[in-house]
């Protein structure tokens, strides 16, 4: 029997047109022969990838310079791995420590915390639920956050946000040194790699005066999968400790192609970043522009976007959010139609929404043969009206206990399995993520409201893919006797 994941590559990707990550620099510098070059750190007179020495360092150092921060580190990990560095880092660094994080946190800032015994709090947001969209906080939501825990030893946004909301990130910065000039200010931009290369874009967390960015190159900054980089301002961050992070949680067999070519998208970029990314916003542009002559349909714009004018600062221009509110049919179902039978793969989709991400290795043709197959899609699925809309319940309570001490419980002992329907009002034992949004609706600790559990439901009814430990949702693991 052969391989079928070589045959995939080999002989399906190239048939869809992919309008989601990664977005690869194909002019970019290449290695020549991959299988014929894949090598260790046993040649090691080049430099060391885990000790960052060599070439390795003259490559991170190359990065910073170009992302505007003092030092750069390579993750061949992608975000999640960076997110669990910078964790580490905070825990070697407080402790025990308290973070304040937006409520559109990833799945690994929650299993990170909880791996590394850190406390989190949640700022409060909003949701869109015409837009499909997390709305992230003002200024003020993160200072009256602040007030209520002084004690908070670092504040992390996710920002921009999956759809490319990006929140007044200057003055959220501002507002939290004029608090306190020790809170660590950690963004997690794994959507946000390509900023730093349009004025048109929202500003990146380094130029915002941020201490330590996280970025998914892979996503959208034009390196291959699974590639990331992690940026900090030396002011407050302590490097050695950020090395010993680092050291502590990255393979040792780190792939050298990888890195490479994140040390290629990063001289590609230094060099021609602007005019790349502005034809991967003109390529999004003329996309939006042929969505909207299909009759009915919404497309996410300044227009749409003006009602949140006062928290968010921009948003991605290479992000199309398509917005399904006159059709019958939910962003899982049409997504899955568009594949199945137009052989175009949307970036994400959710219950009201598609998510379309323009990237580098777009073709000219490809906006024609998409704004065809979705007007085809949509004929075939008709339109409605007054059409229910599905708001996550983005409650931003304490938790009852903190999810990382029920993390250490030993599961036995302390939880069972409940059915569905009898969980509101018990504590939960377990995360439930609805993926997209990746917005933690269940969560180890906090107790469970009825909304959270009609949420779930109704996203698993209309063919949501949930991260839980039952995926057909008819039990919840909740803590015993509470
Ligand atoms: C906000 C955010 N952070 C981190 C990650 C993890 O990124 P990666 O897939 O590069 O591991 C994601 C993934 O989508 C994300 O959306």
């Amino acid at each position: 029997m052969g391989s079928k994941l070589v045959d995939f590559l080999n002989r399906e990707v190239r048939r869809y047109v992919r309008w989601c990550t990664p977005s690869v620099i194909l002019n970019a510098e290449r290695v020549e022969d991959i299988y014929g070059t894949d090598v260790s750190a046993s040649l090691s007179i080049y430099g060391i990838p885990g000790e960052s020495s060599g070439i390795f360092y003259e490559a991170q150092e190359r990065a910073a310079k170009l992302y505007g921060a003092d030092m750069t580190l390579f993750s061949v990990h992608g975000s999640t791995g960076s997110v669990y560095i910078v964790m580490r880092y905070l825990s070697l660094a407080y402790g025990t420590p308290l973070v304040l994080v937006t409520r559109n946190i990833h799945v690994s800032v929650q299993n990170a915390c909880e791996d590394f015994g850190i406390r989190y709090r949640f700022i409060p947001s909003q949701y869109d639920e015409e837009l499909d969209a997390f709305v992230p906080p003002t200024p003020d939501d993160v200072e009256e956050s602040l007030r209520r825990h002084p004690e908070a030893n670092a504040v992390l946004l996710s920002n921009p946000t999956y759809e490319g909301l990006s929140c007044k990130l200057k003055e959220i910065v501002r507002r939290i040194r004029n608090f306190s000039e020790d809170v660590l200010i950690i963004v997690d931009e794994a959507w946000g790699s390509h900023f730093r290369f349009s004025d048109r874009l929202p500003e990146t967390a380094m130029e915002a005066g941020a201490d330590v960015s996280i970025q998914s190159t892979h996503k959208q900054g034009g390196s291959l999968q699974q590639t990331g980089m992690i940026h900090w301002k030396r002011d407050r961050v302590d490097s050695d400790l950020m090395m010993e992070a680092y050291r502590g949680y990255t393979t040792t067999s780190p792939s050298f192609h990888l890195m490479a070519s994140l040390d290629a998208a990063r001289s590609y970029l230094e060099r021609s970043g602007k005019r790349a990314v502005g034809s991967v916003i003109k390529k999004a542009e003329e996309l939006r522009e042929k969505l909207k002559e299909i009759p009915k349909l919404k497309i996410m714009d300044d227009g749409l976007l003006e009602k949140w004018r006062d928290r968010i600062s921009g948003w991605d221009l290479t992000k199309t959010q398509v917005i399904l509110t006159s059709y019958d049919t939910t962003g899982f179902q049409l997504d899955l139609l568009l594949q199945r039978k137009y052989r175009v793969v949307p970036e994400t989709s959710n219950y009201n929404s598609l998510l379309f991400m323009a990237t580098f290795q777009l073709r000219e043709e490809d906006v024609d043969i998409t704004t065809k197959a979705v007007g085809k899609a949509l004929s075939e699925v008709g339109t409605v009206r007054n059409k229910k809309l599905l708001r996550p319940p983005l409650r931003a309570d304490p938790p009852v206990i903190d999810p990382y001490i029920v993390r250490r419980m030993p599961k036995r002992i302390i939880s069972r399995r409940v059915p569905l329907r009898l969980a509101p009002g018990m504590i939960s034992a377990e995360n439930i993520t609805p993926y997209p949004p990746g917005v933690p609706i269940l969560i180890k600790g906090f107790r469970i409201s009825k909304e959270d559990i009609e949420y779930l439901l109704t996203v698993k009814r209309h063919g949501g893919i949930l991260l839980a430990k039952d995926p057909s949702l008819e039990t919840v693991e909740v803590i015993y006797g509470m």
